[in-house]
């Protein structure tokens, strides 16, 4: 049978890994998906540059529009990322008839619902494994692997630059800026950094894993996002003190009223598995209610593990090319007629434990009134530590783990202890999670 004829929408690095793994794994991958794939033609911005594959026999084009219309092909591989042009791109891919891979996580996070709904008119079908923890199948572990099981919740370290820069936060002692600096140089950030340090990259990526868990539609507006940029030296040594470490997690949970949706810095216990993922190192737990707790651990970027992720689809796409779409795998998980209307829950509804830390004057009776005001909100404290003034300074930091509580009650002790006239500035509050 003669080979599946590829398009590629962006040679970047990504791009060339894909083009790469096709050539040097061509066998393997013929004999698993029944027939050769190669990549005909390639959309770049910039057509004359040198590349890190090979591109001989390649068509080139500087013009996306020529790939996903060419008449050639079957599969477009879209790896431009964002959201314009790559949702028209994509949206006339399938129009055309094609089947469409994409690395693109913005893409699905806040378009996928329109994308399946045209790809089941057009009778083509979208793959996005490389959209989430790069080279980790974690979709196709969830979708697939987990089928017997009521998710009851996830929770993934899906941003490689936030995880190396706590990473190095924590074994070095460095300074946050600092950190993100160096990232920048290595490029593992994303060209705009602040998509990954202000924890959007991340809330993409949970938005599609929470669908696939729970069968909700994508609902990326919903996600409660926090980055990692308040983040100091000085609260990853204390966690550690307490016996945890600071991670960027994105979390979600199903409970009978809603959906936790969450993407935040998070105290993890030092024993954790997931506490101890670290540099640019990917994971994500999942719990279902059959299998227990599962980890799944990788490589969350990069131009192979991507390509892994890309080949992958490309393989799984060529199986099914002759299954009506209602026979293939759902793209949520759960058939798309039987999505559940759960609501995202808002964040100050969500009950979780925190670590708390106070810049106080050193006088009498200041822990007394912090306490009492916990109290009187129905916190209770699980851990406290007072630290000595430095040199010279008239503040002492005070430093508290709670129980769980909900939110809404964490925000009105804030507010009391932030009224306190000897709590100096902001209290500085970071969620805690057990994962149990
Ligand atoms: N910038 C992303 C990260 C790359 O740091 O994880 C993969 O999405």
């Amino acid at each position: 049978m003669s080979s599946v004829k590829v398009g590629l929408l962006g040679l970047g690095t990504v791009g060339a890994g894909t083009i790469n793994l096709l050539q040097k794994n061509n066998d393997e991958i013929a004999r698993r998906a029944g027939r050769g794939i190669e990549v005909v033609c390639a959309a770049t911005r910039h057509p004359d540059r040198p590349r890190a594959c090979s591109t001989e026999g390649l068509r080139v084009t500087d013009d996306p529009y020529a790939v996903v219309d060419d008449p050639e092909t079957g599969i477009i591989i879209e790896l431009i990322g964002g959201e314009d042009p790559a949702f028209d791109l994509v949206m006339r891919a399938m129009s055309n008839g094609k089947h469409v891979v994409t690395a693109n996580k913005a893409l699905i996070a806040k378009h996928g619902n329109k994308l399946f709904e045209h790809a089941t008119k057009c009778g083509v079908t979208v793959a996005f494994e490389a959209a989430v923890a790069g080279g980790i199948p974690i979709i196709k572990s969830i979708r697939e692997g987990l089928t017997g099981n009521r998710i009851e919740w996830l929770a993934g370290i899906i941003n490689g630059t936030s995880n190396y820069i706590l990473s190095e936060m924590f074994y070095e002692g460095r300074e946050f800026a600092d950190v993100l600096a160096e990232a920048q140089r290595l490029g593992y950030a994303e060209a705009d950094p602040s998509f990954d340090v202000e924890g959007v990259d991340a809330a993409h990526k949970l938005t599609i894993l929470a669908s696939i868990a729970f069968g909700v539609p994508l609902q990326f507006d919903r996600v409660h996002v926090e980055g990692i940029t308040h983040v100091s030296r000085e609260d990853v040594a204390y966690a550690q003190e307490l016996g945890y470490r600071i991670k960027h997690l994105g979390l979600c949970r199903q409970t009978d009223a809603g959906i936790e949706l969450r993407v935040h810095p998070t105290l993890l216990p030092e024993r954790q598995l997931l506490a101890n993922v670290d540099g640019v190192m990917n994971a994500v737990m999942v719990m279902g209610d059959a299998v227990g707790p599962t980890l799944y651990y990788g490589a969350g970027a990069g131009a192979d593990p991507t390509a892994s992720a890309v080949v992958a689809d490309l393989v799984d796409v060529v199986r099914a090319f002759n299954l009506e779409p209602e026979n293939r795998v759902p793209y949520l998980a759960f058939q798309s007629s039987a999505l559940s209307d759960l609501p995202v829950l808002p964040v100050d509804s969500v009950s979780t434990a925190y670590y708390l830390r106070l810049e106080v004057l050193d006088e009498p009776g200041v822990l007394a009134d912090i306490t009492r005001i916990l109290s009187e909100n129905g916190i209770s404290i699980e851990a406290i530590l007072q630290k000595e003034p430095a040199p010279g300074a008239e503040n002492v930091p005070v430093i508290l783990l709670t129980h769980r509580v909900q939110e809404q009650r964490m925000d009105r002790a804030q507010a009391s202890m932030e009224a306190l006239p000897a709590v100096q500035g902001r209290i500085v509050r970071i969620r805690l999670e057990q994962l149990q």
